[in-house]
């Protein structure tokens, strides 16, 4: 481990950035915050006051020409997050950027590549990846405790958008109303894939079921009475692994119950887990763990090594999760150990979440064929 500090510029100074990815940085001794820029350079100055960041910008190419910034972290809305990360990129920063990187898996593999070339790392924000109960799991796959996986469920579901006048953000406003327009499986789905293929490997196959419950809603930007629009606000999935596990996966936007409402279930030959990213009662997730020679779900507590500095499992999910990231993240650039949750890694969620959408418009099975087997 080096004493050398990571200079750190962040593009966007708005509410995810300052409830999840600014403390990260405030909390690490391993990061110098070069500077915050935003559009709006008020909330810029703002956050900078607040979090400790030397310098402000308002344009994205300042912070990008600026030599102390060596990582860049993207916390912008949707649309600029690919060309805004491919600029960075290009100016030989390391990059973390909020997820989805693109909307399509082709350009998203393009920035992958793009990173190689340039010798750059990257991180996509995929949050839970970074839940010490995740990732507890992870290693008791990884050590064999859990033998030969047959079968990983994972669920993201919450009541986010059963109230059908709470504004609805996630529709693009050019989508079309005639078909269905896929949703949850996009902003939770994603999440999910990544999680579900980081734990279970490639998917060969998918087949899936999606529908929109609640038929009329108000949405952001289309004014203020509910419309007639037919979102995706639920979907099923069936996965076949290249393993030959099997995949069970939902995503849905009104199931009760609280945030972020993450479950993930790891059956195999010698043992079971299931961890509950659910805040409930102030505790931000649960682990419980089965032996095949003893059935009875016990619940884990873990030790204080899988928690980053400063987080509890009191700690409200969005810090706890995202201080790890950030630290993880830091870590590998510094350390130089071996990169995880990348651009590549988005790509391929994307890759499947397009196979799911297309298995349900298609009502038949579809194989998840590019780079499959291509796991890094
Ligand atoms: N991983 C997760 O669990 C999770 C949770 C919540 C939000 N998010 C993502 O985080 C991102 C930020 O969300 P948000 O709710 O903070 O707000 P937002 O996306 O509405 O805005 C972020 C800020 O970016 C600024 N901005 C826009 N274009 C810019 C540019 N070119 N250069 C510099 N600044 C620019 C805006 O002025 C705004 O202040 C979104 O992509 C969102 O999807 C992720």
């Amino acid at each position: 481990m080096t004493a050398r500090k990571l200079g750190v510029g962040l593009l966007g100074a708005f509410r995810w950035a300052e409830k999840a990815h600014l403390p990260g940085y405030a909390a690490s001794d391993r990061v110098d915050l070069v500077a915050i820029c935003d559009v709006e350079i008020d909330r810029a100055r703002a956050m900078a006051e607040r979090f400790g960041a030397r310098r402000v910008y308002a344009d994205h190419r300042e912070l990008l020409a600026d030599p102390e910034v060596q990582m860049v972290d993207v916390c912008t809305p949707t649309h600029t997050h690919l060309p805004l990360s491919t600029a960075a990129i290009a100016a030989r920063k390391h990059v973390l950027c909020e997820k989805p990187l693109a909307t399509d898996a082709a350009s998203a593999f393009t920035a992958s590549e793009a990173a190689d070339r340039q010798g750059v790392r990257t991180k996509l924000g995929f949050t839970f990846r970074y839940s010490p109960a995740i990732r507890q799991i992870k290693a008791w796959i990884d050590d064999g405790t859990l033998g030969e996986i047959f079968h990983i469920h994972g669920f993201e579901q919450n009541s986010q958008f059963l109230d059908p006048d709470l504004p609805l953000r996630q529709v693009p406003q050019d989508a079309p109303r005639d078909r269905l327009i896929p949703s949850s499986i996009i902003g939770y789905g994603s999440h999910l894939v990544d999680l579900m293929r980081w734990l279970g490997g490639e998917f060969a196959s998918v087949a899936s079921t999606m529908r929109n419950f609640v038929p009329e809603r108000v949405v952001r930007g289309m004014g203020e009475a509910r419309q007639r629009i037919q979102v995706e606000d639920g979907t099923v999935a069936i996965v076949e692994y290249a393993s030959g596990a099997h995949g069970l996966l939902q995503s849905s936007f009104i199931a009760v119950g609280n945030y972020p409402g993450v479950e993930l279930r790891v059956y195999g030959s010698r043992g079971a887990a299931v961890a509950r990213l659910i805040e409930e009662f102030g505790v931000a997730e649960t682990l419980t763990f089965a032996r095949a020679d003893a059935v009875e779900f016990k619940k884990v507590e873990l030790p204080a090594s899988h928690y980053a500095p400063g987080t509890t499992v009191n700690t409200p999910w969005a810090p706890l999760y995202y201080r790890n990231l950030v630290r993880h993240f830091v870590d590998e650039i510094l350390d130089d150990r071996p990169q995880e949750c990348t651009f590549f890694d988005g790509a391929k969620s994307q890759e499947i979440v397009d196979a799911i959408i297309l298995a349900h418009r298609e009502r038949r099975w579809v194989d998840v064929a590019r780079n499959s087997g291509a796991a890094r």
